[in-house]
């Protein structure tokens, strides 16, 4: 009854998404998968009775003809199977081929070789980000950099012909590069933390109201003017659990955002709703086009030259999710930008820590 269950399960090899090519013990294709005319542009009519090199032309970086170089039917007779490779078809494509070396018994003769082929697309385009966000990271480190060593050479080179008044200029610019590097290299490192899912949060109860209050005196004490912030925040909320740092860094990077892109005054509302805690920070700038919407939460994603980096959101939103939360634009009717924050109140972290407590201390 068993062995007829798993034959019910058991895939057939014309479900399985990687081409399949099973060749004898005579070096002739035995039998191959459906993917095979996908993947080689040649399915089983063609390819059974064929041998091995005619049917998988395959050659390696070098050039070479794969199957001489592996001679999968001679070789050490303790071979069981051959690792991942990159090989190339005659039509120039690339595929990944492993295999496998199936014997009687270990040392036997081998019996059957049993290749799967997969496209490498997937893995190109993987690479082709990884470069893209290499070359992109140079390319934001360079630009403070190539401003700072500017200043220093003239200034270096022609100290004596300066004003102290003009050094000091220089001086000025100098240091406001050195924090935009900073800046930016802290959010890399937030970004690589988010992506390798290694965010540290230390939450405590927190009153996001408060927290919401300070962040926008910070903003008013920095230079900007009071009239345009709008506060909307209830007094009697309850506490959330949250990393007070990190949801500051998050109320930062909104506010920010909003007096950078945006324009008017910027209402930042506290609320409860069944979903938890809601937070808003909204502008009456031009808002976000709805095209766009979808792409300012990606990374190194701006949508205007005035400064920034693009990873302010990507960053907002890995805080945000770390949380449990969510963020999501939300235009008003109005116009203008509106970023809503939905934050859990309950920390099922925390009451499980209390259980686990060791009465010891
Ligand atoms: N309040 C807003 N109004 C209009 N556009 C906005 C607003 N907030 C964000 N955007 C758009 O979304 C883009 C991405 O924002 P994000 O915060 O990720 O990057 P940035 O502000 O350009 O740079 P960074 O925050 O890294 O310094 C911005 O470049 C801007 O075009
Ligand atoms: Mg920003």
């Amino acid at each position: 009854m068993t062995a007829d269950r798993v034959d019910d399960v058991a895939p057939d090899y014309d479900e399985i998404p990687d081409a399949i090519v099973v060749v004898g013990a005579d070096g002739l294709v035995v039998t191959c998968n459906a993917a095979t005319r996908r993947v080689l542009g040649a399915g089983v009519d063609e390819m059974i009775g064929l041998p091995l090199a005619d049917a998988l032309p395959l050659s390696d970086a070098a050039g070479r003809d794969w199957w001489q170089v592996t001679n999968p039917f001679g070789g050490l007779s303790t071979r069981t199977r051959q690792v991942e490779r990159v090989l190339q078809l005659p039509d120039g494509r690339y595929v990944l081929a492993t295999a496998s070396y199936v014997r009687a018994s270990r040392g036997a003769p081998v019996d059957r070789v049993v290749i799967c082929l997969r496209g490498t697309e997937a893995r190109d385009r993987a690479e082709r980000e990884h470069a893209d966000l290499i070359a992109t990271v140079a390319h934001e480190l360079r630009s403070p950099l190539t401003g700072i060593k500017g200043f220093t050479a003239t200034l270096l080179a022609k100290w004596d012909r300066f004003s102290e008044d003009q050094r000091r200029l220089m001086l000025e610019a100098v240091d406001s590069d050195a924090d935009r590097l900073t800046r930016l290299i802290a959010e890399l490192l937030d970004v690589a933390r988010i992506d390798a899912g290694r965010l540290e949060l230390r939450r405590v109860p927190t009153d996001l109201s408060g927290l919401v209050r300070k962040r926008v005196e910070a903003r008013v004490v920095a230079g900007v003017d009071a009239s345009r912030f709008a506060l909307n925040a209830s007094e009697d909320l309850p506490e959330v659990w949250v990393d007070p740092d990190k949801m500051g860094q998050v109320l930062d990077n909104l506010i920010e955002n909003a007096l950078r892109h945006g324009d008017g005054t910027i209402t930042l509302t506290v609320r409860q709703d069944p979903d938890g805690l809601v937070m808003s920070v909204a502008d009456q700038g031009p808002g976000i086009p709805p095209g766009r919407a979808h792409r300012i939460f990606g990374r190194f994603w701006k949508g205007s030259d005035r400064g920034g980096t693009g990873l302010g959101l990507y960053v907002v939103n890995g805080i945000v999710e770390g949380h449990g939360g969510r963020i999501a634009l939300v235009p008003p009717p109005e116009g203008g930008a509106r970023f809503v924050v939905v934050l859990p109140i309950g920390d099922p972290v925390a009451e499980l820590s209390v259980g686990d407590t060791d009465p010891a201390d």
